[in-house]
This record gives structure tokens, C-alpha cells and sequence, in this order.
């Protein structure tokens, strides 16, 4: 394994501002080969897909690269691959097709631990269908999300389990392919959120046993749009409301309008370059991501481990994010202190860690931090050392 981050900097033109950024769980910074293909497609002679002319048959080819290059970031088929504005659009789209054949006796599983994004439109489907709705809860004093605790929710009745790949607020990765054995074993199908876990972790979609995967490129490195994983075979019967003119395959069915080409470049180049973070990774591009991903969770967790050690060091800290597995995203408190007022004093020194739930909104009030939450620092492939020094000594003058 090899990591040199001075050299994954350098392909980061955003990073020359000298801002050091703790925000990439709100959404990455670019490197510049992803912006290069954005705009190398969007000046290039392109069409609508087609393959009577050359500008047609870059669009295609540009559709075809971006789906294998998603199936290779997660391990999926990609033929399986929807893409769509973004996994909030994308989730509300299936939850409307797959909760068409719900009734009252059906059930859903939804987690306090999740982004809203994994759980409104659960919820709101359900109503709609006369569905109930279990709602299954971590525990706040360790951040985990037990298996225990969604299957007890899960039976005969649960049509799906929705459940995240990683908690964006605190970071924990719940045992999702245990989940997912108690959810089959029921016959419900699993959706899992994996926009914050796939920018930390290899992932494997059938490894995780999930029968949809939700990821968006612009927490991995790549442009503002996102992604559906699913088996096709799982899409072919679902048949959303479409436009009479427009196709009816799979995926295609369920991306309505023209896709953004350019963004689909984009993402094709974010995933080549997660490939090549570990310079010493070889084979084709799934592998070098497995040892790529592999090498920037080591370089992120050793990051994290020096982050907590500082945080501990500092008076009147909570550390909020504690499970045993979990991704490098810290959520803290500090008593009797606002955390919007650490993140604007943070600001000025040019240090970006935001405050807020983010979204977790059901997390942020189960742990007791209501709709305030608390600041997140979140480290990324580009992160280093230096970050690090610069956003602990800020906290130590902010606390001091
Ligand atoms: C875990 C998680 N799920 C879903 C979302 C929503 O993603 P999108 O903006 O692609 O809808 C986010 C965004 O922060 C997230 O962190």
C-alpha cells in the first residue's frame, strides 16, 4: 500500500486557497482531471445518445463508461445503474413505484441513525399506502445501530428495510449485511443509503446485501449528481410514469429526460482517480479501487485517531461518534458552547467545519441534540497533518 496525500493535494486546485476543509461529508473537493472530462465532454462534438454520428455515439459511449465505472466503485451490475439529480431524487422516485404495490397489512423499516434522505420518503410512501411504519433506534451512549434491533421490528409483513451504509452525522457503519440477512429471511427487500460510506469504503453491494444502494459522486471526489445501484432484475418489474416517446429498458426507464452527460464524465473520472490513490495498486480498475479505498480508510483513520486525541485534550468536549466501526466523521459538542460559533470562529482562521444535524435530522434529536446537532469534522483523501495541527489549535483557541 502506498499513500503520498502531498501528491493527491496537487490535483486539487480548490486546496491552493489554503483552506484547510473538514466539510467534505457535505460534498468533496474537486480534482482536477474531474473537471477536465466536465468540460472536455461539454466542449467536445456531443448529441443525444445514438450511433448514426460521432457526437451521438459519445454520448453513448460516455453513458455505457459512467454506469461501468459506478459498477465498479460498488460491485454492482451495470446494467443496474440509475442515475438521477441526486439519491434524495432518486429515493423519493422508487419509494413512489415500490410502495404502488403496498396495502395496510405491509410494513416498512426506517432508522433514526439515517439522513432524512433515507427515511422521508419511506415514511411519506407508507402513509400514502396505508403502510405502518417501525422505526428502529440506535443507542445514543455507543452510536450503534444493533441487527437485533432491526430484525426484532422485521417479519412476515415488512415489505423493506431502509437502513444507511454510514451515518452521516456520527459516522457509524451499521453491520448491514446482518441486516439485511434478518430483512431477507422475511422476504422484505433492503435499500441501503451508501452516499457517506462510498467515499470511505470499498463497497460491495452484494456483500452488503443490498438490493438498491444509493451513492452520489459529489461526496467522492465527483460532480453534483447521484446514483442508484440495483439488480436489473429488481428494476424490470417496476414501471415508473415515463414519457410515451421515451424507452422503456432498464435503466433507462427510470432516468427521465436527458441525462447530464458531462456530470456522467465527470463521475467515470472520479472513479478513475479513487482507483489510483494507492500508487502501488495493480490489476484491473475494481481491484486497484479495493486497495485504493483500502489505503485511504488507513490514512483517514490515522488522521481520525490524532483529531480525537486532540479533542480529548480539550475541556468540556463530547465526542459524539463512537462506534467500534465507523467512518472518519466527528460530530462534537462542547458544553455550554454553540457549535455555529465554533464554526464561524473556525471560518475566520480558515478552517471549514460546519455545525448543524445535516439532514440526520431523527439522529441529531436522538442523541438529545435536537434540530441543533452539533460541529462535524470530516476527513477526506485530501486531508493531512497540517489540516489537522491548524483545526486543533483553532478549537483550542476557540475553547481556551
Ligand atoms: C448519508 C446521506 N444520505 C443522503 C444524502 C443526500 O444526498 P443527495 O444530496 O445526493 O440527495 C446525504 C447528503 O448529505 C447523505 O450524507
Amino acid at each position: 500500500m502506498s499513500y503520498d496525500v502531498a501528491a493527491v493535494r496537487a490535483r486539487f486546485p480548490a486546496l491552493g486557497s489554503g483552506t484547510a476543509h473538514f466539510d467534505g461529508p457535505g460534498g468533496s473537493q474537486t480534482p482536477d482531471v474531474v473537471a477536465r472530462a466536465v468540460a472536455d465532454t461539454l466542449t467536445a462534438p456531443i448529441a443525444n445518445r445514438g450511433s448514426v454520428t460521432a457526437a451521438e455515439r459519445f454520448a453513448d459511449d460516455v453513458v455505457v463508461g459512467a454506469r461501468r465505472a459506478v459498477a465498479d466503485l460498488t460491485a454492482g451490475d451495470p446494467r443496474g445503474v440509475v442515475f438521477g439529480r441526486s439519491a434524495t431524487q432518486l429515493t423519493y422516485d422508487l419509494a413512489r413505484v415500490l410502495s404502488a404495490q403496498w396495502g395496510p397489512d405491509d410494513a416498512v423499516v426506517v432508522t433514526r441513525l439515517d439522513h432524512d434522505a433515507n427515511v422521508r420518503p419511506w415514511v411519506q410512501a407508507a402513509r400514502r399506502a396505508g403502510a405502518t411504519v417501525r422505526w428502529a433506534d440506535f443507542d445514543p451512549a455507543t452510536g450503534e445501530l444493533e441487527p437485533a434491533a432491526v430484525a426484532a421490528l422485521v417479519d412476515e409483513r415488512t415489505r423493506l428495510v431502509a437502513v444507511t451504509g454510514a451515518a452521516n452525522l456520527i459516522g457509524t457503519r451499521p453491520d448491514v449485511p446482518a441486516i439485511a440477512q434478518h430483512a431477507h429471511d422475511a422476504g422484505a427487500l433492503v435499500w441501503v443509503d451508501g452516499v457517506h460510506l462510498t467515499a470511505h469504503a470499498a463497497v460491495d453491494v452484494a456483500a452488503l446485501g443490498a438490493d438498491f444502494f444509493t451513492c452520489s459522486p459529489y461526496k467522492f471526489l465527483g460532480p453534483h449528481l447521484g446514483c442508484l445501484v440495483a439488480a436489473p432484475h429488481l428494476l424490470d418489474p417496476l414501471h415508473p410514469d415515463k414519457l410515451l416517446p421515451s424507452t422503456g429498458a432498464v435503466p433507462e426507464r427510470f432516468e427521465l429526460g436527458t441525462l447530464p452527460y458531462e456530470l456522467l464524465a465527470g463521475t467515470t473520472a472520479a472513479v478513475d482517480f479513487l482507483a489510483g490513490l494507492d500508487g502501488a495498486a495493480s490489476g484491473g480498475r475494481r481491484d486497484r479501487l479495493v486497495a485504493s479505498m483500502a489505503a485511504v480508510e488507513a490514512h483517514e483513520d490515522r488522521l481520525r485517531e490524532r483529531v480525537e486525541e486532540g479533542l480529548r485534550a480539550l475541556p468540556g468536549v463530547t465526542l459524539w461518534s463512537r462506534a467500534k466501526h465507523r467512518t472518519p466523521t466527528l460530530l462534537v459538542t462542547v458544553d455550554g458552547r454553540d457549535a455555529a460559533d465554533a464554526h464561524r470562529f473556525l471560518a475566520e482562521r480558515g478552517v471549514n467545519a460546519p455545525a448543524g444535524s445535516f439532514y440526520a435530522i431523527e439522529a441529531s434529536r436522538h442523541l438529545g441534540l435536537g434540530d441543533t446537532g452539533g460541529l462535524r469534522i470530516g476527513l477526506a483523501p485530501y486531508s493531512d497533518d497540517d489540516d489537522v495541527d491548524r483545526l486543533l489549535a483553532g478549537l483550542r483557541a476557540w475553547t481556551g
